[in-house]
């Protein structure tokens, strides 16, 4: 199963229409694969000095249990001042957490393969903050698929009904997303 996240979490956000695309098309290509829309989840902001959050929420297991579960991962972030947003962030440091989860801290993301992507309405792309995100799922020991997807003026990527509708992006989804689904099966 990929697990499938996104960073934005609005109604509108282009991440998440690239996410609810991605899961699309590992459907298609007969592979389970689930999106999970982050803002749905009781995950607090992560603070050590909060003793009340010195043991994670049911929705932070929950979470982890499904990272547990899956073979790989697609990932897709807004940039938020050069960086990933602070609702990925917190999902993945509270997920991640060697206090909520002493034992086998990063066992559910070690050695499995993740495809990230990243989408902003500038010309950019949002790449700084897909670096960082490919950055930090190394350190945590995830294996990157070789390239990342991000889509740059992402406001004029999707039709009406949110429909990826630029051919060159939708090629370099497939490509990417074929990579992860090769990746996970070995
Ligand atoms: C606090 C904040 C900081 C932002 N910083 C950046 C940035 O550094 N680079 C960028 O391209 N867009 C930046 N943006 C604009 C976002 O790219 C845009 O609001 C949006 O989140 C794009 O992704 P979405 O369609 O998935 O929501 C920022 C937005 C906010 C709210």
């Amino acid at each position: 199963m990929i697990l499938i996240l996104s960073g934005g979490v609005h109604a509108d956000s282009t991440n998440k229409m690239l996410a609810l695309h991605v899961e699309q098309l590992c459907k298609k290509q007969n592979t389970p694969a689930e999106f999970i829309e982050l803002a749905s989840f009781d995950i607090p902001l992560l603070n050590p000095a909060n003793k009340d959050l010195s043991s994670p929420t049911q929705d932070v297991v929950k979470l982890r249990e499904k990272f547990e579960k899956a073979t790989g991962f697609y990932i897709t972030t807004p940039e938020y001042n050069g960086g990933i947003t602070p609702v990925l962030s917190n999902a993945l440091n509270s997920v991640f957490n060697f206090v909520y989860f002493p034992k086998n801290t990063m066992d559910p993301i070690i050695n499995k393969p993740a495809l990230t992507g990243s989408a902003s309405p500038s010309i950019y792309g949002a790449t700084k903050a897909c670096s960082i995100l490919n950055s930090q799922l190394l350190h945590m020991g995830a294996i990157l698929c070789p390239f990342s997807v991000s889509l740059s003026k992402s406001h004029e990527m999707f039709d009406q009904d949110g429909k990826l509708s630029n051919p060159e992006a939708e090629k370099r989804l497939k490509q990417g997303v074929e990579t992860l689904i090769n990746l996970a099966a070995r």
